[in-house]
């Protein structure tokens, strides 16, 4: 009995030390959808050098995930060339973006993608595309996924939480195109927390706009009114939302509200998907 203690002792710590470790700085991203439909684009055959040069653009990709929240690239020659980017959520620690882009680079190729010219992975955390046409500074409608719970607002509190909202994500939409430079550790990022005390109660507002810094102010704009625009259509009686574009993210929560009236499965969490929003 002494002997099994002694000996496994310090197995059991090191096994504990390490499961702590490991736990720590590796955070477990938050897979949301990935899209490589027939409607997006075409296969390529297993021999490609398509298929070697997204090998090297993924790889490149990785690389740079530690060094900031967004990157871009693009390899070889056409007709075999690949562009592709990231796009962290500027709240998040380097180590938890770089653990989503790393993740998300490798998943991206799984599955339905392994022979499509053309994909799109989405984290909770960042987002990794790759195409054989350039999308750089285009803003684009879809593919986008929207991530809200069944908890539902207050009824009393409804109408004017719509407009709270909206009159919020406005005033930082105009804020985050104004701060486009590249020098920023995370451009196009702006995060608001706001007490919002309305007549039927009380209640703080959390909400996060971010754009893909290789879109244009106007572009940045218009990307994030189209998200405003969805959420509003979708699911502003939701708790909280998560919607994000190719290009750009937006993501509300409040807390301190009275109980939800949450008819069935308050827990449970809807994500919806699309390859265009209208
Ligand atoms: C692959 O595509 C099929 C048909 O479009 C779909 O039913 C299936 O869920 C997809 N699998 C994954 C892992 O996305
Ligand atoms: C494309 O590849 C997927 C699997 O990677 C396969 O299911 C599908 O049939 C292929 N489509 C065409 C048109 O070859
Ligand atoms: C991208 O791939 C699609 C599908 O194979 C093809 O029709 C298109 O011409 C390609 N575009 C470019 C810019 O290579
Ligand atoms: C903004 O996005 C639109 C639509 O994708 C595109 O046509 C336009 O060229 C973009 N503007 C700039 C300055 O890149
Ligand atoms: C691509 O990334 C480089 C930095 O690595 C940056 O200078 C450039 O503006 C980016 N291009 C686009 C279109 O985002």
């Amino acid at each position: 009995m002494a002997i099994f203690i002694r000996y496994t002792a310090p197995l059991f710590c090191f096994f504990f030390l390490f499961s702590l470790f490991s736990h720590q700085t590796m955070s477990q991203p938050q897979h949301m959808h990935t899209f490589c439909d027939d409607k997006l684009s075409d296969n390529f055959t297993q021999t490609s050098s398509y298929k070697s040069n997204r090998e090297t653009l993924l790889s490149s990709l990785r690389d740079r995930s530690s060094l900031g929240t967004y990157s871009n690239a693009t390899i070889g020659l056409s007709p075999d060339t690949v562009h592709g980017m990231f796009l962290c959520r500027g709240d998040l620690t380097k180590t938890s973006c770089s653990d989503c882009v790393k993740t998300a680079t490798l998943e991206i190729t799984k599955n339905n993608c392994t022979y499509r010219k053309t994909a799109i992975i989405y984290y909770e955390e960042c987002m990794v595309r790759y195409s054989n046409v350039s999308f750089f500074t285009l803003v684009e409608d879809g593919p986008y996924v929207v991530k809200y719970p069944v908890a539902f607002f207050p009824t009393s509190l409804f109408s004017s939480f719509q407009k709270t909202l909206s009159t919020k994500l406005e005033q930082l939409i105009i804020l985050t195109s104004s701060k486009s430079s590249l020098s920023s550790s995370t451009p196009y990022y702006v995060k608001d927390k706001s007490r919002v005390n309305d007549f039927e109660g009380s209640y703080t507002l959390d909400t996060m706009v971010q754009c893909s810094p290789d879109l244009d102010p106007a572009n940045c704009s218009a990307c994030l009114r189209l998200a405003a625009q969805s959420v509003s259509g979708c699911c502003t009686n939701a708790r909280w939302a998560h919607f994000y574009l190719p290009k750009c993210f937006l993501k509300y929560d409040t807390t301190g509200l009275p109980s939800s009236q949450s008819p069935s499965g308050a827990s449970s969490i809807n994500v919806m998907k699309g390859l265009y929003h209208s």
